[in-house]
């Protein structure tokens, strides 16, 4: 094709000045072995401090990855913070690239759920603040569809919500009283999105995040498990199905899926009503990887959660430099790399997808830019941090020649 060969020199020459850039050479800090992969992140940083590159040809040529993926019949998505919908250049990447949007927070609990109305209703009330619904509306009038994200989790989850009287100073609230709070606020999260005209924009939802450790164990810290009891994954979802309209696909989502696969593939099947239908939709691999993990290991836990029949979407897809305790630093080699993983990742996928043994019809990345992602200085995304397209874009965009690979 003409506009890849077009593109290859304008490639060759960006990536070129790119790692001539200081920032990108700089040895990233050495990791901190915490929990990373499940620390509520901080602010996103504000998108507006960058410089724009300057004399930098944009590849205009190449499709968007929303077209490649349509034709393979998924949508392209990416995390939406509420201040990259004031920055031009995040705009129309977005609206180059995707056609699917996760909020990366602000449809969290702690962000929709309002502790004086609550009290004042003595019910667990939802409520938008002006970030959701100016979100909410960009999306609607940019066409996006979207994956909401998240009911029940550990994390960004006040504490008030599980005390008596919607008071941490209070005991904690029982089972059936914490059973009727988890009913009302999914049925309400529900109802406002249509009532304010926004539902049927959502194609998917994430019921529950993060509620399994690699150790086979449900997550002790949870306070859904520590008030109403080991069965509140299953009522969680029973309350999602009974208010959510049957075009919204029900999502159990979670992170590290290669080390938790055979507890997955038990958990979700335990996810049945009385007469034995599924009440959940789909699995969500968080997918938030290195480019030292094993690709071999991550298709078979593909195919392996794929086998139960329940749709399946990658999340959250990032893909940091190295492993996990030891990162690498943004080198030619390594960057290519990571071109090459994306380009092998996503290749398997959509492949699988093509066949038929994987029923996905959407692959979210986490982001798009190095800067503004969670993992900022791990680089794991498309562009770098002159907002430069990486062998990564190219990789996930199935543009062998421009991914990374040898010449
Ligand atoms: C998890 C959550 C996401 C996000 C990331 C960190 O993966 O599911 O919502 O908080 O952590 O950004």
């Amino acid at each position: 094709m003409k506009w890849k060969q077009g593109l290859l020199t304008i490639i060759l020459a960006c990536s070129l000045m790119a790692c001539g850039s200081k920032q990108e050479q700089e040895q990233p800090a050495e990791p901190t072995v915490t929990q990373a992969v499940t620390v509520a992140p901080t602010a996103t940083p504000e998108p507006t401090a960058t410089p724009e590159p300057t004399a930098t040809p944009k590849p205009t040529e190449a499709p968007g990855m929303k077209e490649v993926f349509a034709e393979h019949n998924m949508k392209a998505g990416t995390c939406l913070s509420h201040s990259m919908i004031s920055n031009k250049w995040c705009v129309q990447t977005i609206n180059k690239n995707f056609n699917s949007i996760t909020f990366e927070n602000e449809l969290k609990p702690d962000a929709i759920l309002n502790q004086a109305e609550s009290k004042k209703a003595d019910d667990l009330i939802v409520k938008f603040n002006k970030n959701t619904l100016e979100m909410l509306e960009w999306c609607k009038t940019n066409n996006m569809a979207l994956r909401g994200h998240t009911l029940i989790w550990h994390s960004q989850t006040p504490n008030w919500i599980f005390h008596e009287g919607f008071d941490t100073k209070n005991p904690l609230a029982g089972r059936e009283v914490m059973l009727a709070r988890m009913e009302s606020y999914i049925k309400q999260t529900f109802e406002l999105l249509e009532s304010l005209g926004y539902l049927e924009m959502f194609y998917a939802y994430d019921v529950v995040n993060e509620a399994w450790m690699e150790d086979g164990n449900k997550r002790a810290e949870s306070m859904w498990l520590q008030t109403i009891g080991d069965d509140y994954l299953w009522h969680a979802f029973y309350f999602a199905d009974k208010y959510a309209p049957e075009y919204i696909d029900l999502y159990y989502n979670d992170y590290n899926e290669q080390y938790k696969k055979e507890t997955l593939y038990n958990f979700v099947q335990t996810l049945k009503d009385e007469n034995g239908e599924y009440l959940i939709d789909g699995i969500g691999f968080q997918a938030h990887l290195y480019t030292e993990d094993n690709l071999e290991d991550y298709f078979a836990t593909v195919d392996l959660l794929a086998s139960l029949g329940l749709k399946l979407n990658l999340t959250e897809l990032d893909v940091c430099l190295g492993s996990w305790p030891s990162i690498k630093p943004a080198t030619e080699e390594n960057l290519r790399i990571q071109g090459q993983y994306y380009y092998n990742l996503i290749h398997g996928l959509l492949e699988r997808a093509d066949a038929g043994t994987v029923n996905m019809d959407a692959l979210t990345f986490w982001g798009f830019a190095d800067k503004l992602s969670w993992r900022s200085e791990r680089s794991p995304l498309l562009f770098n941090r002159l907002n430069i397209p990486k062998y990564s874009y190219y990789g996930a965009l199935q543009i062998k020649e421009l991914a990374g690979f040898e010449e």
